[in-house]
């Protein structure tokens, strides 16, 4: 699908795809002023207090899709949503989740004392069966002796399904796998078609004091997983539309969005809470600007689970819509006081409208913006659909990324209202009508130079 329609003011100035970069020309392109003016409109309204507040009030739980945590965290944003004037729609969908089942573990008879987790896909069962210790299970390292047997594995360094393959291949019957150095818990682990042995999880130091307990004495296991299964679970996107001014509608729709489910048992400060108040703080500015384009805010569920929510939003457009969407702006992970520069990502690596604005945007208000290749996040089901979409993120990563760690005191308001100042200038110098007062001004963008367009993505 094609890309068209592009207001003349916007396309006058613009280095699109096959032009080679330019540099901004000295003295000053004479519509700068202009720009810098409207910039400000909204850049001003924007507080860093305020999206440092939201990410606190986001972040005090987990949000993984499907749970309470992200329920109310969905009406938490549909009420600011609404506070600030926009008609707001929860969208449900339902997505696959695993149920666990009760799953446990007995040692020579006794009951296990620690925590079971069930491995997501592991068949229901009960095997009793001595217990063997195999490490972290390398084909190499897993001995023919383990046959019969429950393998106790470390987790680490190869993934789930080598690990349980290996001793499958050698005909282990069970499995217990135990947390990897350093971590706490045991929410983890899945098994894959084909390997039909129950798997549970435990935290490393239960595990070690197994690994003690076969160094001194023969150990049989009884280990048992019980309805576990695949179950529907309920996520939900919320969008705030506005509008634009019935007499300058251009129609055209810019979307801008985050997403507010996190991992399981992460607080997801930076990911996503960070986006999600940037795209309030902007929804709430912009229901005091006029445009002429409409504008619609979103937050996105389960994007954890497989872009899920942003792949349900975009399956509810018609083609009309999807025609009339000229830009998406994706806001994820935008608040680490430990992850790198700002970069705009594109699903293809090539630059667009998106990162053409943002370009120009940073350019004006804070600083040259990097573009390269990623998907990993909602801009994706947008760019499937011909919709040009770029992600806005920090890179490289931060250490806390989907752990426990990623919380409040890691988030630099700085960076927050940095951001969102760039998103917001571009998403404004893509809606705002002409504007009486400044109507004598040229207010088509001067050329963006990319400076890292050479490079090798
Ligand atoms: N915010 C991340 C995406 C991300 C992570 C971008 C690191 C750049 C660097 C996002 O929430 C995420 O974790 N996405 C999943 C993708 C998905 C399809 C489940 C991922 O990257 O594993
Ligand atoms: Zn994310």
């Amino acid at each position: 699908m094609s890309k068209k329609a592009i207001p003349f003011m916007l396309a006058a100035g613009l280095v699109l795809g096959s032009a080679p970069a330019v540099t901004f020309a000295d003295p000053p392109a004479p519509n700068e002023q202009a720009d810098h003016a409207f910039d400000n409109k909204v850049i001003k309204k924007i507080s860093a207090e305020r999206l440092y507040e939201r990410v606190d009030l986001l972040s005090k739980q987990p949000r993984e899709a499907g749970t309470q945590g992200e329920y109310e965290a969905v009406q938490y944003i549909k009420s600011e949503f609404e506070s600030y004037g926009y008609e707001t729609e929860v969208q449900p969908f339902t997505f696959q989740a695993w149920d666990g089942g009760t799953s446990s573990i007995s040692v020579n008879g006794s009951d296990f004392a620690g925590d079971v987790h069930t491995f997501n896909g592991s068949v229901n069962g009960t095997v009793e069966a001595p217990l063997e210790y195999v490490g972290l299970a390398y084909a190499e390292d897993v001995p023919d002796t383990v046959s019969g047997k429950t393998a106790l594995i470390e987790r680490g360094e190869i993934s789930f399904y080598e690990k349980i393959q290996n001793v499958i291949d050698k005909g282990a019957v069970g499995v217990i796998m135990f947390n990897r150095e350093g971590t706490e818990g045991n929410d983890f682990g899945s098994t894959y078609e084909g390997q039909d042995i129950p798997a549970v999880a435990i935290d490393r130091e239960s595990g070690l004091s197994l690994v003690n307990q076969l160094q001194s004495e023969e150990v049989t296991a009884e280990v048992s997983v019980q309805d576990a299964g695949p179950i529907d679970q309920t996520s939900y996107n919320v969008i705030a539309t506005m509008k634009p001014h019935k007499n300058k509608d251009t129609g055209q729709i810019v979307t801008v969005g985050a997403h507010h489910d996190s991992v399981a048992g992460g607080p997801g400060a930076n990911d996503d809470a960070s986006g999600v108040s940037g795209v309030l703080e902007l929804a709430k500015i912009m229901a005091k600007t006029p445009t002429d384009t409409e504008l619609r805010f979103m937050t996105f569920g389960a994007e954890e689970k497989g872009l899920l929510g942003s792949y349900h939003y975009v399956s509810t457009l018609s083609d009309n819509e999807i025609d009339r969407i000229s830009a998406h702006f994706q806001m994820d992970m935008i608040g680490s006081r430990d992850s790198g520069d700002l970069i705009m990502f594109t699903p293809d690596g090539e630059k667009n409208m998106v990162t053409d604005l943002g370009a120009s945007a940073g350019a004006r208000v804070a600083e040259v913006v990097e573009y390269g290749q990623l998907g990993r996040s909602d801009h994706v089901p947008f760019y499937m659909e011909g919709i040009p979409a770029a992600l806005f993120i920090h890179a490289p990563l931060e250490p806390w990324y989907h752990s426990p760690q990623d919380t409040l005191d890691k988030i630099s308001k700085e960076k927050l209202k940095e951001t969102t100042e760039i998103v917001g200038a571009a998403v404004y110098r893509i809606a705002r009508p002409d504007t009486p007062a400044l109507e004598n001004a040229r207010v088509a963008p001067g050329p963006v130079h990319y400076e890292f367009d050479d490079r090798p993505l």
